[in-house]
């Protein structure tokens, strides 16, 4: 029923998923992107495209390779289309969508399909609980910038059989990333210890303590990449504040993990960041 053994299908074509499908397509796997929405689609294929040019400009591709990379990605609309040995999803960070999809592409694609969530926080556990053949649920959590950073959490539920795990750690070796393999826990382990990056940093400027620029100018010149909030606006402070709020509440709401009320407010006013154009700053 599969479409070949060794067809990547990303579903969610925004931050993260465009990101992961240009990893899966630039390391030799049929690819395809599959989106609700006809525009984020465009913006995957325009984000994608302009990448890999990037690439090239650089010395790092070939044109021949990016030809083939781009060429290797098929968009869709259509979830009936969704045949793939490994499913990534990376739509929006909550439950209840993430098993109506699973069980979707359960429906229509071979028992033996893994099914991975790039989910930041979300139990794994409880996903697979939800789910046909839980032994093949697990989580695939890729960071932002997805083509750029090596790092990928390979989430192993309480079901998840330790065969899917090990081919899910074959699968990033082949996207040249590097996998640790981590036990289900709210967060897993980046989100967890980072959490504290984010929301102490937020807990200072509403205190009044420092503004937002010290803060950053701070940290970098610690060392950090990026300071708090330019990390925070690439990230998408939506998904960021969703992040907090399922790790707060799966830790029995400790008071140390409250969302900040400096994100709920940006959230309600639509600037979630670098992809609405103004978030903690204006891009
Ligand atoms: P995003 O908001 O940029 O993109 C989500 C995409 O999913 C949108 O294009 C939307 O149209 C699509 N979508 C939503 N529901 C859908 C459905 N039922 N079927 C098909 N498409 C659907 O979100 P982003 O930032 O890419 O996050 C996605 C996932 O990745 C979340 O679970 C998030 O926690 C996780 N993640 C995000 C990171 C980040 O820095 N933004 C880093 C690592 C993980």
């Amino acid at each position: 029923m599969n479409e070949s053994p060794s067809t990547v299908c990303v579903i969610g074509a925004g931050t993260m998923g465009s990101g992961i499908a240009q990893v899966a397509a630039q390391s030799g796997y049929a690819t395809l992107l599959y989106d609700m929405s006809s525009e984020m689609l465009q913006k995957a294929r325009h984000g994608i495209s302009k990448n890999l040019n990037w690439l090239v400009e650089k010395g790092k591709m070939s044109a021949e390779d990016r030809v083939a990379a781009f060429d290797r990605i098929r968009f869709t609309e259509d979830i009936a289309a969704c045949r793939a040995s490994l499913f990534i999803e990376a739509i929006v960070e909550q439950h209840e969508p993430k098993v109506k999809l699973f069980r979707e592409l359960a429906a229509i694609n071979d028992t033996s399909a893994i099914f991975a969530s790039n989910t930041s926080s979300l139990s794994i556990t409880r996903l697979q609980e939800a789910l046909p053949h839980p032994e093949r649920v697990a989580g695939m959590h890729f960071f932002n910038p997805a083509p750029a950073m090596k790092l990928v959490e390979v989430v192993q539920g309480q079901h998840t059989s330790d065969a899917v795990v090990q081919t899910l750690v074959q699968y990033c070796r082949q996207m040249q990333k590097v996998p640790v393999v981590c036990k289900d826990a709210p967060g897993f382990i980046v989100n967890r210890v980072a959490r504290h990056y984010y929301l102490e940093a937020m807990r200072l400027v509403e205190s009044g303590v420092a503004t937002i620029e010290t803060v950053d100018a701070i940290m970098e010149s610690t060392g950090f990449k990026m300071g708090p909030f330019r990390l925070m606006d690439l990230i998408g402070m939506d998904v960021n504040l969703a992040v907090s709020q399922s790790i707060y509440d799966a830790l029995g709401q400790e008071e140390r993990f409250r969302p900040a009320q400096l994100q709920i407010d940006k959230v309600q006013r639509g600037e979630l960041g670098r992809k609405t154009g103004k978030g903690f700053y204006h891009y």
